[in-house]
């Protein structure tokens, strides 16, 4: 990290310290308060870490005012125009866009590891048959550590890396699986002749009696939705992979740490949410009732795929999602869906109420997505696992690069605490 030429002087009765500020390539300066414990004896109180940096990072930069976000500073946009995923993947984990050798060899060695491990099979039977593939996927990924132990070792370069391509390489296949095993068909074997998207839809909706063929514009929705969802800088999965990975634990251990936290509502669960709450709302008529319930403090009803910690303009992931369901919804003849004729006019609507004006709250990656995957023929259960195995990637390339932090400490935060002063036991017969 590049020194500080800048100071913050900070007062606390009649002490005065000084912190050190540093400026990033871009986003506002951050002040170093590393030290602050030890010469001021006082702790920052940040639930929510709304203003704190808890790393310096190299990967992904968002402005969440001007609504941009790039990777290794590429913009979105053009990276699921012109990119495609393991491209991207490539560029998140290497920091540079691949020569076309590097790119053949990279893909070569994806598409290399994509079976899993046979006797993995007995563990899906383990859960109940109609378990939320989230679920499955959590136990699932935890469980490689105990199958591959030839990459468990995060002091070893060269484990790291196995585990990195068996992680990105084999989620696929694991998402596609908790899939098959929850709608109860037989489970469908990857093939190395398809790319990583349409090798995904194929497992997804292949079956025994009928091979599934995959068409190429639904593949490139599916590559573009992988794309789109690949990393998001310190978000609240990637900073649960960070911790649970800060104490030493294996790559499979912080992975499925991971998969667990993004599967609430407030964060990748939202996208199953939304095309729940669209369902819901049914017609574009019944629009104004729940606008009228997100805006009221006695009901705690959000709309879902709406508003951001960061963003606080368009998100400009939802912008190419909205472009893709135009497109997937045409080519399978159902531009008129009615889903997508109440999200257009939710969407209106919500934009020109002062309410969500007032709070910058706009539609994020999750608005249309749902609704792109349900015209695929996902059932919403499998969004949020869809999410998980495209942003695996970024998981990865943020794990690595802590791990390559000379400065790396467990993550140990303080807390404000508002209990019982000390006080003496009192034995039961006199309470
Ligand atoms: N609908 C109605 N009101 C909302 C919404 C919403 N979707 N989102 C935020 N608000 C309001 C809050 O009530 C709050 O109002 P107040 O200041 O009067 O109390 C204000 O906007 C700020 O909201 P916070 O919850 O404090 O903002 P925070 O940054 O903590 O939350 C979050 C961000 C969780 C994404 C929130 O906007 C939300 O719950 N959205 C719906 C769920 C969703 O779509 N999540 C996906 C996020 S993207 C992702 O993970 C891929």
């Amino acid at each position: 990290m590049a020194e500080s030429t800048k100071h913050a002087t900070l007062t606390i009765g009649d002490k005065t310290v000084e912190l050190p500020i540093f400026t990033p390539t871009a986003g506002p300066d951050v002040i170093d308060i590393r030290k602050l414990y030890a010469q001021a004896g006082v702790f920052t109180y940040d639930p929510g870490f709304t203003s704190t940096a808890s790393c310096d990072s190299t990967i992904t930069f968002i402005d969440g005012d001007e609504g941009i976000l790039t990777h290794r500073g590429y913009a979105i946009g053009e990276l699921a125009e012109k990119s495609h995923y393991l491209e991207v993947c490539y560029l998140l984990l290497n920091g540079e866009l691949p020569s076309p050798a590097e790119l053949e060899d990279f893909e070569a060695l994806v598409t290399n590891h994509t079976m899993i491990h046979e006797q993995m099979h007995n563990f899906f039977r383990g859960f109940r048959r109609d378990a939320h593939p989230m679920a499955t996927m959590v136990g699932v990924v935890g469980a490689m550590s105990a199958f591959y132990h030839d990459s468990t070792d995060i002091a070893d370069p060269w484990q790291r890396e196995v585990a990195s391509i068996r992680l990105i390489a084999k989620m696929p296949t694991i998402a596609a699986m908790a899939y098959k095993y929850s709608i109860g068909q037989p489970f469908v074997y990857p093939r190395n002749d398809l790319d990583y998207a349409s090798n995904f839809l194929r497992m997804c909706f292949s079956v025994p009696a009928e091979d599934y063929v995959v068409d190429p514009i639904l593949s490139r929705a599916m590559d573009r939705i992988f794309t789109l969802h690949a990393d998001h800088e310190q978000n609240a999965s990637t900073s649960t992979v960070r911790l649970a990975s800060s104490s030493g634990a294996n790559p499979f251990a912080c992975i499925a740490a991971g998969i667990a936290c993004l599967w609430g509502p407030a964060h990748g669960g939202a996208n199953q949410a939304c095309l729940e709450m669209l369902k819901e709302i049914g017609t574009p008529d019944r629009i104004p009732e729940f606008i009228a319930r997100a805006k009221d403090k006695n009901d705690p009803f959000r709309l879902m795929g709406f508003g951001h910690r960061v963003y606080k303009n368009f998100d400009p992931r939802a912008t190419v999602m909205k472009q893709s369901a135009d497109e997937v919804l045409e080519l399978l003849g159902v531009e008129n869906n009615p889903i997508l004729q109440v999200a257009k006019e939710l969407e209106k609507q919500a934009l020109e109420d002062p309410y969500f004006a007032d709070k910058k709250l706009f539609p994020n990656v999750d608005f249309y997505s749902g609704i792109i995957l349900e015209a695929m023929g996902f059932p919403t259960s499998m969004f949020t696992p869809i999410f998980a195995l495209a942003r695996t990637v970024g998981w990865i390339s943020q794990w690595k690069e802590q791990l390559n932090d000379p400065q790396l400490k467990i993550g140990r935060p303080r807390q404000l605490y508002q209990g019982a002063d000390l006080r003496a036991y009192v034995d039961i017969e006199k309470r």
